[in-house]
């Protein structure tokens, strides 16, 4: 039996999200990996608790997110009935996802009318709940009109099925694109999730003035690059780290020699300002206006007790960035 703590908002920072009326957690939960049939029940649902008694109030999913795909949905389910049943809903962000392949044949992926609305239905069958608080385009759609994907965005929230909208790793020009239809529709995209961390920073390249001009919030996801920009790999791979398992999206060629140096180095500033790597990591992201909130994953309660420390400095010295900016460059 779960009863979350009283203290669970006394620390955490809530972000408005662009100029939306949504407020959400400087750091927020994704369910990607970590979550799945493959994982530990028991395990997981404690990483749950420790998130919500922190003050996570968002978690973040997707149809496919498991393995098996469906499966982070169904499990996240089950401890929504089981811990967080009731009033406790109205406490929750829960977000999720539509555009990758879910089922086989012509509608099981992408950004059609047909995929996306079957898909959000499924997955509030999954999940047990009558509606999400954000359904996410997860990813543009070259074949599709943008209006139909956008559309589709549009009925799910008239509906009543989702009550915010959103679009994902969509590039400056197609966000500007999905901005203005979703304004002419009268539901206006309040969030954008694209890839951003230290190592991959394509998003400064356009897209974060289109957020900051249009309104939109931003959440970056794999902001700890999977776990690179963190202790993980610092003495090679461990045995059940993301890039050890046959599942895993990270892998061992991703963990070059160039790139461990520049973590290493990035450790040394860390130390220097008594943070973590992680805790550094999600700082820098955190120290820019513009980013509404942090997409973190975690494959414990521990790694997230870390990730949340970053909340204790986000503040950063010109040389501090200096010197960051070098390692990133170098
Ligand atoms: N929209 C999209 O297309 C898209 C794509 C990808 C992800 N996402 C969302 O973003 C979320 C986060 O992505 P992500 O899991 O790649 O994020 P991430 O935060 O970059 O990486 C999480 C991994 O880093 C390691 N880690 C986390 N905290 C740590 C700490 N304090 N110390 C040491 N290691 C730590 C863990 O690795 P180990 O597992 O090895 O312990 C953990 O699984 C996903 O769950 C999903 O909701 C969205």
């Amino acid at each position: 039996m779960y009863t979350p703590a009283d203290s669970r908002y006394d620390n955490m920072r809530y972000n408005r999200c662009g100029k939306s009326g949504l407020l959400l957690p400087a750091i927020s939960l994704g369910l990607w990996h970590n979550f799945g049939g493959v994982d530990d029940f028991d395990h997981y649902r404690k990483t749950l608790h420790v998130a919500f008694d922190s003050g996570i109030t968002h978690f973040d999913l997707a149809n496919n997110y498991g393995p098996p795909p469906g499966s982070a949905e169904e499990n996240f389910g089950k401890i929504l009935k089981q811990d967080f049943g009731g009033h406790l809903r109205d406490e929750l962000i829960i977000s999720t996802k539509a555009g990758y392949r879910m089922w086989p044949g012509p509608y099981g992926e992408w950004g059609s009318r047909k995929y996306l609305i079957s898909s959000l239905d499924q997955s509030l069958q999954r999940m047990g709940i009558s509606y999400v608080d954000i359904f996410y385009s997860h990813r543009p759609d070259p074949a599709t009109p943008m209006e139909e994907t956008m559309m589709a965005l549009d009925y799910a929230v008239r509906s009543g099925k989702a009550l915010y909208a959103g679009i994902s790793s969509y590039d400056a020009a197609q966000t500007n694109q999905a901005v203005a239809i979703m304004k002419s529709l009268g539901t206006p995209l309040v969030i954008h999730q694209p890839r951003y961390n230290m190592f991959d920073r394509w998003v400064e390249n356009g897209l974060l003035d289109v957020l900051e001009k249009d309104g939109l919030g931003c959440i970056p996801f794999s902001p700890l690059a999977q776990g690179l920009l963190t202790n993980r790999y610092l003495q090679g791979i461990p045995e059940g780290s993301r890039a050890a398992l046959p599942h895993g999206f990270l892998k061992s060629a991703d963990i070059t020699e160039s790139r461990l140096l520049q973590v290493s180095r990035l450790n040394e500033i860390a130390k220097m300002r008594g943070q973590s790597l992680a805790q550094l990591a999600l700082a820098w992201l955190l120290e820019d206006e513009r980013i509404t909130s942090v997409l973190v994953g975690a494959s414990s309660a521990t790694q997230l007790l870390d990730s949340l420390k970053s909340l204790g400095n986000l503040s950063f010295s010109r040389e501090e960035l200096a010197g960051i900016e070098a390692i990133l460059r170098g």
